[in-house]
């Protein structure tokens, strides 16, 4: 028994254990677990249900139990249940510092890069619907548009990946309540953003340069080439120790020598990758040059 089982159990009051027991929980929360690495303690019991509650009733299932047994067979379900066991809470630019130091410190490295014809190639790990994404491009760009020329047209590829499909849905839509920027300098959504009414469309020619894929951050990872950035924020949160520490080594084999590594103001580097990755700003890395 892992240290989440020993946690208290308090479903909800009203709800039979027919229906929805602790050992419903505890497989779920081992199939969400094995799948996506993410931690359920036990006090997520009810957050469970609610959850899932919606899904169990549409599957025609009666009970938990009996849906269990049917998203193990059932991929499509399967996938279904574990995208409505993510948190994608996000906003524009969260964590502002980050990007601050991505302005002053590595754009003007990755503006020299690309002006010399050299690939320039960028990660947001766990991009939920796309806030993150297009911070940090919008901050890359910067506010001048004929000064971004360089990344509009040069060998620049900006990667964003989620595990959940609502998410990724979300960030190729590139679309948000326009008060959902009001963080982001006026300089930036000046020139990238596009007011519709009470909607804000990020511009297509940024988005040209950027793809947006479903990954799981657990499995394996097509990309063949090195990334300069790296920006994996609040999502180590949900995994435990040894998932973060393996994650936080697979970064580092994945950046670049002099290559950044961004990540949670709650998370930190831990294991092998300590290494090679060194604290250069608050939660900000940088890979060793070899
Ligand atoms: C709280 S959001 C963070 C979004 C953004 N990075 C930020 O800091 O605002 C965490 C995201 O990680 C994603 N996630 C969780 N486990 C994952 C996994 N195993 N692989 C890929 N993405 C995962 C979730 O779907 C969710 O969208």
């Amino acid at each position: 028994m892992n240290q989440l089982a020993q946690d208290s159990f308090t479903p909800f009051p009203g709800i039979s254990a027919q229906v929805y027991s602790r050992a419903d929980f505890e497989a779920v929360r081992d199939i969400v677990y094995d799948i996506a690495g993410i931690v359920l303690p036990a006090g997520k019991a009810t957050l469970v249900y609610s959850r899932l509650a919606p899904l169990v009733r549409d599957s025609g299932q009666q009970t938990f139990s009996r849906f269990i047994e049917f998203i193990k067979k059932d991929d499509t379900a399967r996938r279904k249940t574990i995208n409505a066991l993510t948190t994608n809470h996000t906003f524009f630019y969260r964590e502002s510092h980050h990007f601050e130091h991505l302005a002053s410190h590595v754009r003007p490295l990755l503006l020299d890069k690309i002006r010399s014809r050299q690939p320039v190639r960028i990660w947001s790990a766990g991009c939920s619907t796309g806030e993150e994404l297009y911070s940090l491009t919008m901050t890359l760009f910067g506010p001048d548009k004929a000064a971004a020329r360089p990344f509009l047209d040069g060998n620049l590829a900006i990667l964003a990946t989620d595990l959940a499909d609502h998410a990724v849905a979300g960030a190729k839509a590139a679309t948000y309540p326009f008060e959902a920027l009001k963080d982001v300098p006026p300089a930036l959504t000046n020139t990238w953003v596009k007011r519709e009414g009470d909607l804000a469309k990020i511009a297509p020619e940024l988005c040209a340069k950027i793809h947006v894929k479903r990954l799981n951050l657990l499995g394996e990872w097509p990309m063949n080439k090195q990334f300069d950035v790296i920006f994996c924020r609040n999502v180590m949160i949900y995994f435990d120790q040894p998932t973060k520490d393996r994650l936080v080594a697979r970064f580092a084999d994945q950046l670049l020598p002099g290559g950044h590594l961004y990540i949670g103001h709650s998370e930190r580097v831990a294991g092998p990758a300590q290494v090679v990755l060194t604290l250069v700003g608050s939660t900000i890395y940088r890979k060793d040059r070899m």
